[in-house]
């Protein structure tokens, strides 16, 4: 698809106009999931307007229906490996968007890594080209099969690139250089977060993420299921 057509896609989704002198703008790949819904909603009650970008993948529309009609809140269905073009002023790219469960990554490692490496190349273009903070939502997956325990962040991890679990593993951990690379070239106020297992409300129960597999085990009368030595 040329990219003028993307574009015009984009610009139809986007009735609102952001008015320059009002509170910050954000943008949040990946708002339809779990984590990123939770921080639209927490950047709106802090006065952000927030522009929520995702293709629902592995997100669902109901994360967001709460904020249909919201005046400070938009949603574009995207994907996030493509051209990114926005009107107006962002303040903040918050680049949430990844399959994240083991389900889903080894069922979409194809595109697993496009998010990381192209998805995480179009997020940092478009801060850089609105002068944005970026924060990227990495991993604990990025020290692999860690031969120390609990990881510092000085580790730097044993990772199998050619394993089934690469795909997520080094997707992130090449979202990291990029930032970094991002970061020294071009100054990029950056962030990356080394997320660790979270849990709540939107979570889906059967996303193979240990956590909620516990609970429903729980919640079902199941015995809970332990791997290895636990
Ligand atoms: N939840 C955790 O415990 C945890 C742990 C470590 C890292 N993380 C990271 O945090 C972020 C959010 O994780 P989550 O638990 O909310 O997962 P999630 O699957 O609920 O949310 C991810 C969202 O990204 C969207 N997405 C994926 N690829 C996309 C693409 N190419 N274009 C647009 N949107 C796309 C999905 O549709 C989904 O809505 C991910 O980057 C994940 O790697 C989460």
């Amino acid at each position: 698809m040329p990219t003028s057509t993307k574009r015009r896609s984009i610009t139809v989704t986007s009735k609102r106009k952001t008015n320059p002198s009002a509170g910050p703008v954000s943008v949040v790949t990946g708002a339809a999931g779990f984590l990123g819904s939770h921080l639209t909603d927490l950047l709106l009650a802090r006065g952000h307007k927030v522009i929520g970008i995702d293709n629902l993948v592995t997100g669902s529309v109901q994360n967001i229906d709460h904020l249909a009609g919201n005046p400070d809140f938009r949603f574009i269905r995207q994907d996030v490996t493509e051209f990114l073009f926005l009107p107006g002023k962002v303040d903040y790219v918050w680049h949430f968007a990844s399959p994240a469960s083991p389900i889903d990554y080894l069922e979409l490692p194809i595109q697993t890594l496009k998010v990381g490496s192209l998805g995480t190349h179009k997020a940092l273009g478009l801060a850089r080209g609105k002068g944005a903070r970026f924060l990227i939502t990495s991993t604990s997956e990025i020290y692999g099969d860690p031969l120390i325990h609990p990881q510092p962040e000085s580790y730097w991890g044993n990772v199998n690139t050619v394993g089934p679990r690469g795909c997520y593993d080094e997707s992130k951990r090449f979202a990291e250089a990029l930032t970094m690379a991002y970061h020294r070239e071009h100054a990029i106020p950056t962030r990356i977060v080394r997320i660790f297992n979270t849990y709540g409300p939107r979570m889906r129960k059967n996303d193979g993420r240990v956590v909620p597999a516990f609970i429903s085990q729980a919640l079902s009368n199941k015995p809970i299921t332990i791997f290895g030595v636990g």
